[in-house]
């Protein structure tokens, strides 16, 4: 059963750097939402923030907030559920501060079923994906949607990493690569797989050996027993030294990607 996001009670002002101020507004703006099938695809930019990023989130985000070491990781934790609230609410018309998630088994968060019961314009499906300073949040009417962005690394993969997450045929094919290709089409190929355990909700309970996605598809049917129906996998446009890839549970239409620019100046 999804358990509750909410954690234990914080006290007030544990984050010195939580600036104060009036909740934002309702945005009396709402976006157009996907069209059944349809995916929109938001590039967020992580070291810029929506005003007031602290104040729309909740206890449970403001308690993992605490837990990270490094200010950079807490700030771009920050801006990414930021934007994640003010993005949801907006399609919804609801305040972003005023939205509940509820976490699935394996830790996907959905909005929690009143949220999607109450919200007039109908039911939505979303799923974030960090990696430095960027993240994607994909959005979705009717379908479970994965989605991933790696950073490449570089001197990835060694054996160890490769033989662990690789199925054999796909660990024959990276072998034949010349090396200067190996870490793009790796990190590719992993982030296709990861798209699929996050648009199933199972993450690493989805034994990555297991998923067969081949090392350079770029989009492909994927059927799984864990799934009644298929997955539709593709990989997406992103910047320079960076892999992503969407798939969803069924089949998706036109996938879309949206800048928070606009967004953005109407909030400001
Ligand atoms: C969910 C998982 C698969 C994604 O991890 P990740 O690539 O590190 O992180 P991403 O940025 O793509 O996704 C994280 C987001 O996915 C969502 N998420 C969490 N669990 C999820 C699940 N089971 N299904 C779908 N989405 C999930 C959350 O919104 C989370 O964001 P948050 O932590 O800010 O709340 C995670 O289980 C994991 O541990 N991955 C392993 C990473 C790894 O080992 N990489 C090495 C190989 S190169």
């Amino acid at each position: 059963m999804p358990s509750s996001l909410e954690l234990p009670q914080l006290e007030q002002n544990t984050l010195p750097h939580i600036q104060s101020g009036a909740p934002p507004a309702l945005q009396t703006q709402a976006l157009a939402r996907p069209l059944p099938r349809d995916v929109q695809v938001w590039e967020l930019h992580l070291d810029q923030p929506p005003p007031n990023a602290m104040q729309v989130l909740d206890r449970s985000e403001h308690a993992r907030a605490l837990r990270f070491v490094h200010d950079l990781h807490r700030n771009r934790y920050i801006a990414a559920h930021a934007w994640l609230r003010r993005i949801l609410g907006s399609y919804l018309q609801r305040a972003p501060q005023d939205l509940q998630f509820v976490i699935g088994p394996y830790g996907k968060p959905e909005l929690s079923q009143s949220e999607q019961a109450s919200a007039e314009t109908g039911p939505l499906h979303f799923n974030l994906s960090h990696s430095n300073d960027i993240a994607l949040l994909a959005v979705s009417t009717d379908m479970a949607i994965g989605v991933d962005i790696e950073a490449l690394r570089p001197g990835l993969p060694d054996a160890t990493l490769a033989t662990g997450v690789l199925t054999a045929a796909e660990l024959a094919e990276l072998e034949q690569l010349p090396a200067g290709q190996r870490t793009a089409v790796f990190f590719a190929c992993w982030a296709r797989k990861e798209a699929c355990m996050k648009a199933l909700g199972l993450g690493l309970a989805l034994e990555p050996r297991r998923l067969h996605v081949g090392m350079t598809v770029q989009r492909q049917q994927v059927h799984l027993q864990q799934s009644h129906v298929p997955l539709d996998l593709a990989r997406l446009p992103c910047r320079d030294g960076y892999a992503a890839a969407l798939a969803g549970v069924g089949g998706f239409g036109r996938v879309t990607l949206q800048s928070v620019g606009e967004l953005s100046r109407r909030l400001n």
